[in-house]
């Protein structure tokens, strides 16, 4: 306990009404937090709005599933360490844009690429990034539409601009992601490259599952 006195003192020596500011930035990641939760919300009725008007008018739901999470105090503090920014809400807001993530899952690529459009046509979710991984596959074999729009979030005493990381993929890529993901993205377990090499050979495989799927639907709604 006298340890622990001595080094507030110390720190209040050095840094004045220290206890203040840290509240201070607690409270500021708490706005970030409820800002950012606020925009992937917005982004996640949209999504509603078109799946629901997809199943009235053609009795056919697009989307299978949504998740959106929003990245921990931890994460945003930890990515803006690696790539030397200063550690504040203010600059995770000025450097990072995958804070708040929402995750669609279609059934078939047709319908990424429909979603995708209705998402950004309309002018209120500006795109300001569009990586196309499914054109072009991560060497890894992952693929996904990834977009990084701009949502309005409303507040009491004014409108933002919040960026969202979407990521649109197919139950398939889905089914790869999760699964390689949990095998070794972003761990330290390096897996042994005969057994990555037969991970990416599997995303070919589901690559090929898609399009047939494709096919078959495409197909079903000519006859
Ligand atoms: P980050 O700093 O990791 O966000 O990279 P980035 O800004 O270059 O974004 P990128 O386009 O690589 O996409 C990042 C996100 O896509 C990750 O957080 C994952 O959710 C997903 N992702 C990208 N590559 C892979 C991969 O090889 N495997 C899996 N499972 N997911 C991936
Ligand atoms: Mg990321």
């Amino acid at each position: 306990m006298d340890d622990e006195k001595f080094y507030l003192d110390t720190i209040e020596r050095v840094i004045p009404n220290h206890q203040e500011k840290l509240a201070e930035a607690f409270y500021e990641f708490l706005e970030l937090e409820h800002l950012y939760d606020s925009a992937a919300e917005t982004v996640r009725t949209q999504l509603n709005i078109y799946d629901n008007e997809f199943s009235m008018k053609f009795q056919r739901n697009p989307i299978h599933g949504i998740e959106s999470r929003i990245k921990s105090p931890q994460s945003i503090v930890e990515k803006l360490r690696r790539k030397g920014y200063p550690l504040s809400a203010k600059s995770a807001r000025e450097h990072l844009t995958d804070i708040a993530g929402v995750r669609v899952v279609c059934y078939y690529v047709s319908d990424i690429y429909t979603l995708a459009e209705l998402l950004t046509m309309r002018g209120d979710f500006k795109p300001v990034k569009i990586k196309d991984y499914i054109k072009t596959p991560k060497p890894s074999g992952y693929r996904s539409l990834h977009l990084i729009v701009m949502v309005p979030v409303y507040l009491s005493s004014c409108r933002q601009e919040v960026p969202v990381e979407i990521q649109v993929r197919t139950i398939g890529m889905d089914y790869w992601a999760s699964l390689e993901h949990q095998l070794h993205y972003k761990t330290n377990s390096t897996i042994p490259p005969e057994l990555s090499d037969e991970l990416t050979e599997l995303a070919g495989t589901i690559r090929e599952t898609d399009q047939r799927m494709q096919a078959i639907y495409d197909k079903i709604n000519t006859l």
